[in-house]
């Protein structure tokens, strides 16, 4: 597994106002998604491609184009759902497909309520998307539900981990084809399974208490 932390400045400038309590839910919504383009501009370094060569008016030039199957981005819903137009902007062709996953406050187990994802994944590459990387429990489960699907090579995308989590992550999917982007990585998690010092429930933050 490969863990990279994007910590340019453009990053940490906006990760600081996200986490700041004042910031209104709609700028909260803005800067999910602009921090999202910042970091898939990181995490679609893998992204698979073809050598092609094209017509300039000039001469032909050798380039590349993203390969077929098109990657497949998968937001982990709700919150995941804030970072999904940010990721499609830098990559137009993507497919997406949904996993909608809910963290039980109490036992801090996660459990999948949706799921819309074709049903063979073999040979696709795929990027889960979700800003809160905490106990590590939805991404580890996120990522076998793809796994057993017959994806081989997937990239998650979060804004935020803790180091509980990333070593959890990194234990359960060691020796997969498995890179994990981050935004930064904060210092523990609390009594309640939150980031420390984190942005509280990107999730609430996002679209408002449940
Ligand atoms: C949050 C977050 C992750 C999960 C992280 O979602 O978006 O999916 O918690 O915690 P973990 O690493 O301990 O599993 P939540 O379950 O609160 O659902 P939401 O996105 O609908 O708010
Ligand atoms: N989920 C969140 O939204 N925030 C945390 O700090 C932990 C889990």
């Amino acid at each position: 597994m490969r863990v990279h932390v994007a910590d340019h400045p453009l990053i940490t400038h906006k990760l600081t106002v996200l986490r700041d309590q004042s910031t209104s839910s709609p700028m909260f919504r803005a800067l999910v998604e602009e921090l999202m383009t910042l970091l898939a501009y990181e995490g679609t370094r893998g992204v698979r491609v073809d050598e092609v060569t094209v017509q300039t008016p000039v001469s032909l030039a050798r380039g590349v184009k993203i390969s077929d199957p098109k990657p497949l981005v998968v937001p982990i819903l709700r919150a995941g759902l804030g970072m999904l137009e940010g990721m499609v902007k830098l990559l137009p062709t993507a497919e997406v497909g949904f996993l909608g996953m809910a963290r039980n406050e109490e036992t801090l187990q996660p459990t999948t309520y949706a799921e819309r994802l074709p049903d063979d994944l073999s040979d696709r590459q795929c990027f889960v998307l979700d800003p809160m990387l905490a106990t590590g429990g939805s991404l580890i489960a996120a990522i076998e539900f793809l796994f057993d699907r017959g994806a081989v090579d997937v990239t998650a995308i979060c804004i935020l981990a803790a180091p509980e989590g990333l070593a959890a992550v990194e234990k359960a999917l060691a020796g997969r084809e498995v890179t994990i982007v981050l935004g930064a990585v904060d210092e523990r998690l609390d009594e309640h399974g939150y980031i420390v010092p984190g942005l509280g429930d990107a999730g609430d933050r996002l679209y408002g208490l449940v």
